[in-house]
């Protein structure tokens, strides 16, 4: 479904209404609320701030797709040629505003609105690693509240019995940190299906692939690095050229597992090229601030997993920060 663009004035109720509308499939019955109560708790509540996510920029570009994209999807944005605007944001992962860019168990974040004209718009809300630390909402309320404790021993019992949300932190740390932004990959997690315009439907994940390549800074350079480096960084970037990311969809196979974030898709599955992403410059924080990144907010064509409990309390917890921020 496409969602109208939030006008700033409308948005809270439009955001009540898609809290009331997704409980009843949601896989449990954990409050969004109490989710971002215990992000607050680990991280702190920062008033005006996103509740995870605080840390970051806004920047500005654009979206092409390929005629392979026509083929997997009708959606809009995929299946007519041609140059959509992009509004996107970077950020570091967790709920620390000051969070530094050279943390390395962090991920870094890219999320996007893709202007599909009359209005609407669709959204990619995507890290830089191909995990999430939790299987369901329950467990991520669960690993959150026992982080919060901050009892060594109740958060290495949670990790023992729950080796899965072991997996996010365990593949960031056998990695460098990334030198920019623009030099790491991102990734969807969840799994979504494309359906074109004859009513085939394909699995896939999303990956965005860095065309400057993967650039990292070894642990002591990044040690050395100014918290808040990859701004500056970026705006250098910027003033050469335009920051490109190929939009890729991996395509996955029977048996890959649908409605798991924690799980990962053997690495032989192919992929399919779906478009560029230009970057072109950076974008006043306020056309990202008053409005929310939506992973819900896919459009016809696009659909997201059906019973992916993490996926579908996205959207109303990040609607309880979002009104919480505007308040
Ligand atoms: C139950 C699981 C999750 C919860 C409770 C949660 C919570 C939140 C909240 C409260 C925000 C701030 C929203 C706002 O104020 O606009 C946020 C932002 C964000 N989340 Fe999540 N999240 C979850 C899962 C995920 C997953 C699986 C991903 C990666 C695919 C992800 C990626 C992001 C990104 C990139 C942002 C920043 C968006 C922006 O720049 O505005 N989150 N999250």
């Amino acid at each position: 479904m496409v969602l109208k663009r939030l006008a700033a004035a409308a948005a809270l109720s439009t955001l009540l209404a898609t809290v009331a509308l997704v409980p009843q499939s949601r896989a449990d019955d954990t409050d969004p609320e109490a989710l971002v109560n215990a992000l607050n708790a680990v991280f702190g509540a920062h008033a005006g701030k996103r509740a995870a996510h605080p840390h970051g920029f806004c920047v500005k570009g654009s979206f092409t797709p390929t005629d392979e994209a026509g083929k997997l999807s009708k959606a809009p944005h995929l299946s007519a040629k041609g140059p959509r605007p992009v509004i996107g944001r970077f950020s570091m992962g967790g709920g620390n505003p000051e969070a530094p860019n050279g943390q390395k168990d962090n991920v870094r974040a890219l999320a996007i609105h893709i202007d599909l004209g009359g209005g609407n718009q669709t959204d990619m809300v995507m890290i830089s690693a191909p995990v999430f630390a939790a299987k369901t909402p329950a467990k991520f309320l669960e690993l959150l509240q026992t982080v919060a404790t901050k009892d060594q021993d109740k958060i290495g019992a949670f990790f023992a019995a729950n080796p899965e949300s072991t997996r996010q932190k365990a593949w960031l740390t056998a990695r460098p940190v990334p030198a920019s932004y623009a030099t790491t990959p991102y990734f969807g997690v969840h799994t979504f299906t494309l359906i074109n315009a004859a009513g085939e439907r394909q699995i896939i994940k999303w990956k965005l692939v860095p065309k400057a390549g993967e650039a990292s800074l070894t642990d002591d350079e990044a040690k050395a690095k100014d918290p808040d480096f990859y701004k500056p960084e970026l705006t250098e970037r910027l003033a050469k050229g335009p920051v490109e990311f190929g939009v890729t969809a991996i395509l996955g196979q029977e048996g890959d597992a649908l409605d798991d974030p924690t799980a990962f898709w053997p690495d032989d599955r192919k992929s399919v090229s779906i478009g560029t992403l230009t970057i072109s410059a950076l974008e006043a924080d306020a056309t990202c601030d008053t409005n929310m990144f939506d992973p819900t907010n896919v459009s016809d064509g696009i659909e997201g997993p059906a019973n992916d409990g993490i996926f579908q309390i996205r959207s109303p917890a990040y609607a309880v920060s979002f009104s919480r921020r505007n308040q």
